[in-house]
């Protein structure tokens, strides 16, 4: 039998921007006979074991899904504990960051969003604007279809104020969320669903998938180091063909 799996990563192929769409809370709580708010919590706490396993890798960019524009219908009392937990990090992000090079940036609209958050997003994207490292950004009452709708809408005001000469693939980019950021190399999702769930819709044209039936809570930096493998052993065309 041949095995050529690799096992160990290949530290001259990192992805530069992983994306994870965070699945899988609610059926962590509810296989332990706890509230869905518990399984948020621990939820919280892996992510922070993969930011830094991202940081350790040299990973330049990370996004998360931590709140969808359709996240508002779920009950108020799961609403109200995801953006305290929000909040919690924001407010203490600096402090557990303290000493390694993360800067944090926040991409969604601000509609909804309760005061208090938009405060803390305000202040710790100024205070961690000139760091490079790792650009860690949390996707907020963030909807991929509501991106383009208010891209789409700046481009014609752009239009009509004479300020674009041709509508092409480099217009609507400039006026994405993500203006400044390059498209993900690789998108993850947990849980064993296989959907992009209105995440980064037009930047995941070329992204390689994985997708793995571990619930988020459950996600370890292993599981992590393993999709980065997969990722590495993948052979990206980008539409064109490889010899
Ligand atoms: C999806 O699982 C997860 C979310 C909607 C929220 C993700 C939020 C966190 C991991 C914590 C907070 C984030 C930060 C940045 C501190 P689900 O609830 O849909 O799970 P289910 O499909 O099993 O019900």
């Amino acid at each position: 039998m041949i095995f050529n799996k690799k096992s160990e990563i290949d530290p001259d192929n990192i992805p530069e921007h992983i994306a994870i769409i965070m699945d899988g809370n609610g059926r962590w709580a509810k296989k332990r006979g706890l509230s869905r708010s518990v399984g948020h919590r621990e939820g919280s706490r892996t992510l922070r074991k993969i930011v830094e396993e991202c940081y350790q890798l040299g990973v330049r960019y990370l996004t998360v899904y931590a709140f969808s524009t359709e996240n508002w219908s779920r009950p108020k009392e799961e609403v109200d504990e995801l953006m305290k937990l929000l909040l919690e990090y924001l407010r203490n992000a600096e402090k557990e960051l303290a000493g390694k090079k993360v800067r944090i940036r926040v991409i969604g609209g601000k509609k909804h969003l309760p005061e208090e958050i938009i405060k803390e997003i305000k202040r710790v994207e100024e205070n961690t604007e000139n760091i490079e490292g790792l650009d860690f950004i949390i996707a907020l009452n963030y909807g991929g279809r509501q991106e383009l709708v208010e891209a789409v809408s700046k481009l014609v005001e752009d239009a009509k104020a004479g300020l674009i000469s041709e509508i092409d693939e480099e217009a609507i980019s400039k006026r994405l969320y993500t203006r400044d950021i390059p498209d993900p190399d690789l998108l993850i999702r947990t849980s064993g669903e296989m959907r992009i769930s209105n995440f980064l819709i037009w930047q995941l044209s070329y992204s390689e998938f994985y997708f793995c039936d571990v619930l988020w809570p459950d996600f370890s930096p292993t599981h992590l180091r393993d999709a980065i493998i997969s990722y590495q052993g993948r052979q990206r065309r980008f539409g064109g063909v490889k010899c």
